[in-house]
């Protein structure tokens, strides 16, 4: 059978080039996204995929998670992508004028969101065969490499990193049928010509380029060369704390 990847923030950008690389590859895609009547790509991608199932999801809503748990219970998912995220608009995260509130927007979208995905879906993981969990960070999450701008999502994806390795700490100590091998991943996925920042006048790649980088790193951890926990670039080399 062939495996089967979930992926959050599937509507564009880098989740939905997932979603079609993965499809491409024959995999079962479950692609989840906010407002599936308004993600008219990957409607196309799955009246073109029967192995493409869309759900709706939004990161932030609880009930509609543990929802989507109840009816998935059982089901091996074989990776798990958090993927979805957001940057918060620059000019509501200066020192002097911040905006409290995009603070617990970017903190619920992108760490709450992924912890909570990780609690309702790990036995899907557990039960699968490639066991992992993968999620799409940043390298300006990485404290060693700090520079000026972006305060609270930069704090967020450091705040991601810093969860999800003490998860992969915990996990190998877990007495829970297949918890032990779940294997947690934290990529970078470069930076890319999206939605997400706008027209910025710095070099940016492709999705394209983007989703086929990450898909192989992810697939480095399958072999056992990336550790549980290890922060990773979408070009496969190892990114400082
Ligand atoms: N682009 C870059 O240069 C870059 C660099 C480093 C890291 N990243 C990370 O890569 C990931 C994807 O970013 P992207 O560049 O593809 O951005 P994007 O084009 O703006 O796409 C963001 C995706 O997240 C979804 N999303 C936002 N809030 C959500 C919520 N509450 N629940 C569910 N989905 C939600 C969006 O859905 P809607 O369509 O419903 O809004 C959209 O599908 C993010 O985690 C981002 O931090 C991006």
């Amino acid at each position: 059978m062939n495996p089967t990847v979930l992926i959050t923030g599937a509507s564009r950008g880098i989740g939905f080039e997932l979603a079609r690389q993965y499809a491409a590859r024959g995999w079962g895609v479950i692609a989840t996204c906010r407002t599936p009547s308004g993600a008219l790509g990957l409607q196309a991608l799955a009246a073109a995929n029967p192995n493409v199932i869309i759900e709706e999801l939004d990161v932030t809503d609880f009930y509609e998670m543990e929802r989507l748990a109840v009816r998935y219970e059982g089901v091996p998912i074989d990776v798990l992508i958090n993927n979805a995220g957001i940057l918060g608009g620059n000019d509501r995260q200066k020192f002097g004028t911040f905006d409290y509130k995009a603070f617990d927007e970017v903190m619920a979208v992108n760490v709450k969101g992924p912890i909570r995905m990780v609690e309702l879906f790990i036995d899907n993981v557990a039960v699968s065969r490639q066991k992992k969990i993968m999620n799409i960070s940043s390298s300006v999450g990485s404290v060693k490499m700090a520079f000026p701008g972006q305060n609270f999502y930069k704090a967020s994806k450091s705040a991601l990193n810093m969860s999800m390795k003490i998860l992969s700490k915990e996990l190998r100590g877990a007495k829970e049928p297949g918890r032990k091998e779940i294997i947690i991943g934290l990529i970078h996925p470069g930076v890319v010509r999206t939605d997400f920042a706008g027209p910025v006048p710095i070099p940016m790649i492709e999705p394209e380029e983007s989703a086929a980088g990450v898909i192989n790193v992810i697939e480095t951890y399958y072999t056992g060369r990336r550790q549980s926990g290890d922060f990773m670039s979408y070009t496969g080399s190892k990114l400082p704390w």
